[in-house]
């Protein structure tokens, strides 16, 4: 069965579309079969950095949520990320599988899901549709900021909902608020992901203390980098930049949600992104 993963955060841009599509695609290189769910309907984003051909895109989310199309019909195959560097000789195996289901970034069909709604339960019978039908050893889902019925519905059918904090006191407020919530709904497990960390803070101190506020493990500190702003989200970070501090820290997070689960093949090393 596949494992669910769900990244969340409070408040908005704090960097959950890019570090799941990071995270996804690190794990899929191990040669995983991973699956990303845009339910983010209201603001969509995670399409981009997969350079996911929009004119090429007949069904989404959407459609499949107001009943015109399977959820396979709304799944696309974007592990073409893999092939150009894999021409270039950066990989010395096959990498795995990733699909995506994107939300529509049409005005009128995002605009109709906030006037009309929908059954939140049919996400939750998609998803295990899309993990049996696909194989999916892992399923991301990449979710709207602050709580709103998705994000209850994806925190409870997870095995681990990943929550993103900046260091700013708005997020630390926020935060709690998610965590409080998660925990009256049982969440398996979670693990709290800080991002744009000032690089001249010490990591190993402000993990502590993040522990120490929440009672929550951190998977991580990402730090704020200028290569970021520069890629703005046109490409997976992790393969454009394979010996980054922050391709570093997405390795390591990536590397604790394999552990438990599967084990890695032994010929594999995450933190080896070149042949
Ligand atoms: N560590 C980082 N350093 C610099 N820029 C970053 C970093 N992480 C993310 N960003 C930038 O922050 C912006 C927001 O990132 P992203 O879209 O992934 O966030 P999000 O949480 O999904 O946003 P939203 O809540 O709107 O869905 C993007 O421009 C991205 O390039
Ligand atoms: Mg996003």
């Amino acid at each position: 069965m596949a494992k669910i993963i769900s990244i969340h955060s409070f408040r908005g841009g704090t960097g959950k579309s890019n570090v799941t599509a990071n995270l996804a695609t690190v794990i899929a290189r191990t040669g995983c079969r991973v699956g990303i769910v845009d339910t983010d309907i209201q603001s969509p984003g995670i399409h981009v950095p997969f350079g996911l051909d929009e004119s090429k895109v007949k069904y989404t989310l959407n459609d499949y949520l107001w009943g015109r199309c399977a959820i396979e019909a709304a799944t696309y195959d974007v592990s073409s990320v893999f092939t150009s560097r894999q021409k270039q000789n950066w990989f010395n195996k096959n990498p795995g599988k990733i699909y995506l289901i994107p939300s529509s970034i049409k005005t009128g069909e995002i605009s109709r899901i906030l006037r009309e709604g929908y059954d939140a339960r049919l996400l939750n019978d998609g998803f295990r549709n899309l993990m049996q039908r696909l194989k999916l050893d892992y399923l991301f889902i990449d979710t709207h900021p602050g709580i709103n019925e998705e994000t209850l519905l994806s925190a409870i059918i997870s095995d681990v909902l990943v929550v993103i904090l900046r260091p700013d006191k708005q997020d630390y407020q926020g935060t709690a608020v998610t965590i409080d919530v998660a925990r009256k709904l049982d969440v398996q497990k979670m693990l709290l992901v800080v991002n744009k960390a000032l690089p001249s803070l010490n990591p190993e101190a402000l993990k502590q203390q993040v522990q120490a506020t929440y009672s929550v493990p951190v998977a991580g500190i990402l730090p704020v980098c200028e290569e970021m702003f520069h890629l703005a989200s046109s490409d997976i970070f992790c393969l454009r930049y394979p010996e980054h501090p922050w391709t570093n820290v997405v390795n390591g997070i990536a590397k604790q949600l394999i552990d438990n689960h599967k084990p890695l093949n032994p010929s594999f090393s995450l933190g080896r992104m070149r042949s």
